[in-house]
């Protein structure tokens, strides 16, 4: 009696098994497509662009939080598509309070940086810029 308590115990945790694996099986791609999903705008250069823009500009550039201030300009590409020439020099050589990059990024990897920020839409409310101006005012 006990034998067959297990053995129906045993054939019953099995099929859970089986269900679980072949739930998850069903739901690992379906996963992967959301987080893709996230990229499904940008082509392979913006993604790289973004990515070297997160690790190299946005402890400058980008608020932590919507309110808070932050060191340089916000960019978005209202302002990159005016003055896409600017963009790339400044990005190259720095400014007065910003490092250049040229040392440090490939002339095909500022582009990209560029190409980038070209989808970028404009934030709602724009946060003030630490006491930072445009360069192209100066
Ligand atoms: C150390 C902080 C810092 C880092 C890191 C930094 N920037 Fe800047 N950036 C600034 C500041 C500050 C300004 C405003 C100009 C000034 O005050 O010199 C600026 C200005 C700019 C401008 C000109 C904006 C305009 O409207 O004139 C561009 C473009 C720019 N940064 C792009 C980048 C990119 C791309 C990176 C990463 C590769 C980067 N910055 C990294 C601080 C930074």
């Amino acid at each position: 009696m006990v034998l067959l308590v297990i053995k129906v115990l045993k054939g019953f945790m099995r099929r859970i098994l089986v269900r679980v694996s072949l739930l998850t099986l069903i739901l690992s791609p379906l996963c992967a497509a959301q987080t893709s999903g996230l990229d499904k705008n940008l082509n392979d250069t913006q993604i790289l662009g973004r990515r070297l823009y997160q690790q190299r500009c946005g402890v400058c550039h980008t608020p932590p939080t919507l309110t808070s201030k932050v060191f340089g300009p916000v960019l978005y590409k209202d302002l990159v598509t005016r003055n896409e020439a600017t963009f790339q020099a400044v990005i190259g050589n720095g400014s007065k309070r910003m490092p250049g990059f040229k040392y440090e990024l490939q002339p095909s990897e500022i582009s990209a940086i560029v190409e980038y920020l070209k989808t970028v839409p404009k934030p709602a409310a724009a946060p003030v810029a630490g006491d930072g101006e445009h360069v192209r005012d100066q």
